[in-house]
């Protein structure tokens, strides 16, 4: 089957491909795992962080100097505040991965005899147990974790806590914790209405890594493998539009190849060589059909706290309203809709979501 331009979740090898382990410093990643250390690696949504932790995974697993796993715990978004049921589905996830890495039930069993503790400490129990069964150091990646919320964040973040002074011999030697935010500095609310910060919780001397979004050169490198694949090529002058259009965010970048070699029809004939105006037209296109991540940017711009930040970074304005909080600014950083460099002032990320937002404004206007 010719390969394509994902635009549906994570990489797999059909996929054009910019190598997930070039996107991070790798080096400097397996370093942190050498000391033991505990991290956050964070980006917008859609930008490669479930691609690059499970290459990581693979890439520590074929090495064989840890067991590393990796467990998605976006399941628990639907138990939400319910601590006790998140701790129990996070422990089962674990289980299934680890076993399946290790390749027996040596972790399906230890997970059914912590279950016998309170979910207070399950986690924790299970945790020391299985890095004391199993023969080598291991690491886990957790993805998705800022899906949980409040008691149950909490309590995730306790219990790693709580046996981290134990690594590696009897707890992992490395975890990742993985999502848009970065969970140490966010505000958490307890059912009790207490407030603490993801820090408090986590109280480990962490770092945070933020993946980046493509660089010019790895848009060429990505469309070049369309043309390797296919002989379809690309006229030079579309590099600088798709630049310009998506500031190298992988899912538009993708979005926009797919659109403009496959959804537009007429191009399907390999032998149309992709120019200026077709970029163009591929822009509107995805922007009109509001695809994945273009629907999750304008639910964004929709929020007020996001609007009272973004609107007067849009419309250049050099004084900023005191009234907006620094969270609401770290939000849309964290989120990609702007970008803060230091010794520069605020923008929005890419032509893409400028012009989504220019729509808002005339829908705002014209109500
Ligand atoms: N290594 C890569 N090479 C090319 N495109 C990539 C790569 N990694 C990610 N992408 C693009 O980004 C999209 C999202 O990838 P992935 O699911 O790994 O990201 P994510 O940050 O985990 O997303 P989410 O926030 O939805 O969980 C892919 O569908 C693809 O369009
Ligand atoms: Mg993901």
């Amino acid at each position: 089957m010719e390969r394509f331009f994902n635009t549906a979740g994570p990489q797999t090898p059909d996929s054009y491909t910019i190598d997930p382990l070039s996107r991070f410093d790798l080096e400097d990643i397996l370093l942190m795992i050498r000391q033991q250390r505990y991290f956050v690696m964070h980006a917008p949504r859609q930008t490669g962080k479930t691609s690059c932790m499970l290459a990581l995974r693979d890439y520590l697993n074929k090495k064989g100097d840890y067991i590393a796993v990796y467990a998605n715990v976006e399941g628990g978004q639907a138990l939400r505040n319910n601590a006790e049921s998140v701790i129990k589905s996070t422990c089962d996830t674990l289980a299934e991965q680890f076993s399946g890495i290790v390749g027996n039930d040596v972790p399906l069993h230890l997970r059914d005899e912590a279950r016998k503790t309170e979910t207070g400490s399950m986690l924790t129990t299970y945790l020391r147990r299985l890095s004391m069964a199993l023969p080598k150091p291991t690491i886990i990646i957790i993805d998705e974790i800022d899906a949980l919320v409040g008691d149950s964040l909490v309590s995730i973040l306790r219990q790693i806590r709580s046996g981290y002074a134990d690594r590696p011999k009897a707890f992992p030697q490395t975890i990742i914790l993985c999502g848009v935010r970065d969970v140490r500095d966010y505000r958490i609310v307890l059912s009790n209405q207490d407030i603490v910060t993801g820090g408090s919780a986590f109280n480990i001397k962490a770092t945070s890594l933020r993946l980046g979004n493509f660089s010019k050169e790895e848009i060429h490198e990505l469309y070049l493998q369309h043309t390797q694949e296919t002989g379809q090529q690309f006229d030079e002058a579309c590099f600088p539009m798709v630049w310009d259009a998506t500031e190298g965010q992988p899912w538009l970048v993708n979005a926009l190849g797919r659109e403009v070699t496959y959804k537009m029809r007429e191009n399907r004939d390999r032998s149309v060589r992709i120019i200026p105006e077709m970029i163009d037209k591929a822009i509107e296109n995805i922007i009109y059909r509001r695809d994945t991540h273009i629907n999750h940017i304008l639910k964004l711009l929709n929020e007020p706290n996001v609007q009272k930040v973004v609107l007067p970074v849009y419309l250049n304005q050099e004084n900023i309203d005191p009234s907006i909080s620094i969270e609401d600014y770290d939000n849309c950083v964290e989120n990609g809709i702007i970008n803060r460099e230091r010794g520069k002032p605020l923008r929005i990320a890419n032509g893409i979501y400028k012009k989504l937002i220019s729509n808002l404004n005339v829908d705002a206007k014209t109500t």
